[in-house]
């Protein structure tokens, strides 16, 4: 339809019930059980500091790798973003999902070439089943660049979120490194295009939902950046493991979780996976996220790196930008296939 009520205006009208676009087929939804949460799964916790340290930096570049050909998820602890650059991006993003619906009806956009906008679900005048989750994304490096279309209310969301975003930016250079540098890449593979390379910050919020055992906040996808820097501020983010089943990536407070995306599973020639994920709702708790998605520019033809690539192991995945990702998601639902999968 084309109609637009968010997911924050539903839970404080205080619906009883999920309204039925929400509602999953059965085979989609994410508990069987009335008990709510499945296992939590051991991710490997690295403490990024040691990566500065010369006599230990082989070896947390032995871990990232082993992480990488693992879950290719990861938390990082000591990262060097300060818990107060943190807890004032949560504060902002928070009083931003609270302002009433008409100002924020102001960024709402559901083309996905827009610097800014702010929605719901996914594209909420496409999605069959919509999604228990309002977001707002803007473009975030370079920031001077972009930071004047953010949202102007509260008044100190561009300041906060903006140290955030900086910081994010600095911690994904680091990553991208090492991650090279554990494929056998030079270190500063790629350093040029990384640097003005895009960075697009996902805010979301997922209120709370009255039957999360129907809906869910995202459905499962990759995500189509090299890297993504996530902050949750509580648990319902869940990964697929290698037996099919969904488990919960656990909370630590004060951890970022790294995830590959797309764009390193091409670079790496398919060494390193994206990983599938999506996102349950809790019937009590808000839960914010905040997805720092790092990304090659958006017109670069991205491919195999020529170092990965040989008789044996031919490129296994063709050319494509960022802006061919944007035109295939504006036309197609992701949930029901992979763009990464279309240029196999
Ligand atoms: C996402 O997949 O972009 C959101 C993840 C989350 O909310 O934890
Ligand atoms: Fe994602």
């Amino acid at each position: 339809g084309d109609y637009f009520t968010s997911a924050m205006g539903l839970t404080e009208s205080g619906v009883p019930r999920v309204p039925t676009r929400y509602i999953l087929p059965p085979s989609q939804r994410p508990m069987l059980g009335p008990s709510i949460g499945s296992a939590t799964i051991d991710l490997p916790v690295i403490d990024l500091s040691l990566l500065h340290d010369p006599l230990l930096r082989p070896r947390v570049i032995h871990e990232i790798e082993t992480a990488c050909k693992g879950f290719g998820f990861f938390q990082i602890t000591n990262h060097g973003i300060p818990s107060s650059v943190v807890n004032d991006a949560l504060d902002a993003a928070t009083r931003f999902f609270d302002l009433p619906a008409e100002e924020k009806m102001l960024l709402v956009s559901d083309n996905f070439h827009e610097p800014v906008r702010y929605g719901t679900s996914i594209n909420h005048s496409t999605d069959r089943v919509h999604y228990w989750r309002d977001f707002i994304k803007h473009y975030s490096h370079p920031l001077s660049k972009w930071i004047d279309l953010w949202p102007s209310n509260p008044t100190c969301y561009k300041e906060k979120v903006g140290r955030y975003a900086e910081a994010t930016h600095v911690l994904h250079k680091q990553l991208i490194e090492a991650i090279s540098e554990s494929l056998g890449l030079e270190k500063n593979y790629l350093q040029e295009e990384i640097e003005e390379g895009s960075q697009v910050m996902a805010m979301n919020c997922y209120p709370a939902c009255p039957e999360p055992e129907i809906a869910l906040g995202m459905p499962p996808h990759s995500d189509f950046s090299s890297l993504t820097i996530l902050l949750q501020s509580s648990q319902g983010l869940q990964i697929m493991d290698c037996d099919n089943n969904w488990v919960c990536v656990p909370y630590i407070e004060g951890a970022l979780i790294v995830q590959l995306g797309d764009q390193v599973e091409v670079m790496s020639n398919g060494i390193y996976k994206s990983v599938v994920h999506r996102v349950t709702v809790n019937k009590d708790l808000k839960r914010l996220s905040f997805a720092s998605l790092h990304s090659l520019p958006m017109h670069m033809k991205i491919s195999p790196a020529t170092k990965l690539v040989d008789e044996n192991k031919p490129a296994a995945y063709g050319e494509f930008s960022f802006n061919d990702f944007l035109d295939y998601i504006s036309r197609n639902d992701i949930t029901q296939q992979r763009f990464i999968d279309t240029v196999k």
